[in-house]
């Protein structure tokens, strides 16, 4: 059971985020940025922009070879690392050298590129389009996966001029990952290997208290909430936001875990205390409210389709009156699914209504630890033996290393 505190707490900090949200106080040079924060650790890093078809500007960091290995004229194949919903890029950093996947990628001969969704603190910009205006935050998950992650792939490839690109995402980073390949199915070919971490689609038995205190007010359409909630900035990163958030996690350690319970059934057990306090230090990174409620809705419909505009607006949009399901049976490309017994938000029997539907799914690796939950994929002490070096041995097999 969730104490009547911690919802307090997380109440009040989406209540003084959407509040701040007006202010925009946040500074990025105040912050230790992904690529500075590589370099720390003596890794070369490089910072490019990719402004998508609808002019948003997305960062992506790069540690194009390892410093310990001297391999920057050697064949690196590349790999990009997608993070999920109120993430960014830092989430395949925060537990260093010795144990985040960026690292062990790039120790490994690998050419990593970090992506950043548009919204989040490193891709907060669009030509055409005022930060502070609702058309910018017009947007979901789809739109990150059929165009932000797109334009990705293709500036990779063109950079490095490799045919295919290895791929790895957290939570909604496998989200848009299914959305991409089955909503334009010609990108499968450009994948070497996929590797989702906590694949989130179905949503069905999600036992998050998220779900049930916000499911039934935001996951229909047409209702008060979601007027007032849609395309507007969810849980942005600003300094009140997390200054609560950290001195929480300074002050206790259980707060700080409190703050973080919606992604577990209550555990954490296996979670890095110290690489949690530095994700904090650029989280929550900003999100749009459409990406929330886009899975709110999958909650209620129990189906992995795209957002639900109302019947009226959905024959204009789509053509009929409810939202088309994403076919998941064009997805071709080699796909390896992680997942874990203690995910609050994509649990077992959701993973099981995702491997029925994903035709061609190449394994579904269970995590073998029971306690293992849905942020431990990027901040647990033993992700690296039960994870990330079993994905970089498929990455190697492929590569036939
Ligand atoms: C835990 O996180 C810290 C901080 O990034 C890191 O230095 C350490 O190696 C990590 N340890 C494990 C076992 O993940």
């Amino acid at each position: 059971m969730v104490s009547p505190l911690v919802f307090a707490f997380l109440f009040s900090w989406a209540a003084v985020g959407l509040v701040a949200a007006e202010k925009s106080d946040f500074c990025l040079s105040e912050i230790v940025k992904s690529d500075e924060r590589i370099r720390s650790h003596g890794y070369p890093a490089e910072s490019h922009e990719v402004i998508t078809e609808d002019g948003y500007e997305l960062t992506l960091f790069r540690i194009p070879y390892s410093h310990k290995l001297k391999n920057q004229n050697e064949r690196r194949p590349p790999v990009l690392l997608q993070h999920g919903l109120f993430s960014n890029s830092d989430c395949f950093l925060t537990s260093g050298p010795d144990n985040s996947l960026a690292y062990l990628l790039a120790d490994a001969g690998y050419d990593v590129w970090l992506g950043n969704a548009r919204g989040n603190i490193y891709s907060r910009a669009n030509g055409q389009i005022s930060l502070n205006s609702h058309k910018f935050w017009h947007f979901d998950w789809h739109e990150i996966g059929t165009i932000d992650v797109a334009a990705m792939i293709d500036y990779i490839l063109e950079e490095t001029d490799f045919p295919k690109v290895h791929y790895a995402g957290h939570s909604q980073g496998t989200t848009v990952y299914l959305v991409l390949l089955s909503e334009r199915p010609e990108y499968n070919d450009k994948i070497a290997t996929g590797h989702l971490l906590a694949p989130c689609a179905f949503f069905e038995h999600g036992t998050s208290f998220v779900f049930n205190a916000l499911g039934p007010l935001v996951g229909t359409p047409g209702g008060i909430w979601n007027q007032l909630l849609v395309d507007t900035e969810l849980i942005p990163h600003n300094n009140l936001v997390n200054r609560l958030v950290d001195n929480g996690c300074h002050l206790s350690e259980s707060i700080c875990k409190n703050a973080f319970v919606m992604f577990a059934n209550g555990g954490y057990e296996n979670a890095n205390a110290s690489s949690m306090l530095v994700l904090i230090e650029t989280h929550p990174a900003g999100s749009s409210s459409n990406q929330g409620i886009h899975y709110l809705q999958l909650w209620e419909s129990h189906e992995f389709r795209q957002y639900d505009w109302g019947t009226k607006k959905n024959i204009e949009i789509y053509g009929q009156e409810l939202p088309p399901e994403y076919d998941l049976s064009k997805i071709t490309a080699q796909t390896h699914s992680y997942s874990s017994h203690n995910d609050a938000l994509c649990g077992p029997e959701d993973v099981d209504t995702l491997v029925s539907r994903f035709t061609h799914l190449t394994e579904d690796h269970r995590v073998p630890v029971q306690s293992f939950n849905h942020l431990d994929f990027i901040i647990a002490k033993n992700m690296k033996e039960l994870i990330n070096d079993p994905i970089i041995e498929r990455i190697n097999k492929y590569e036939g290393r």
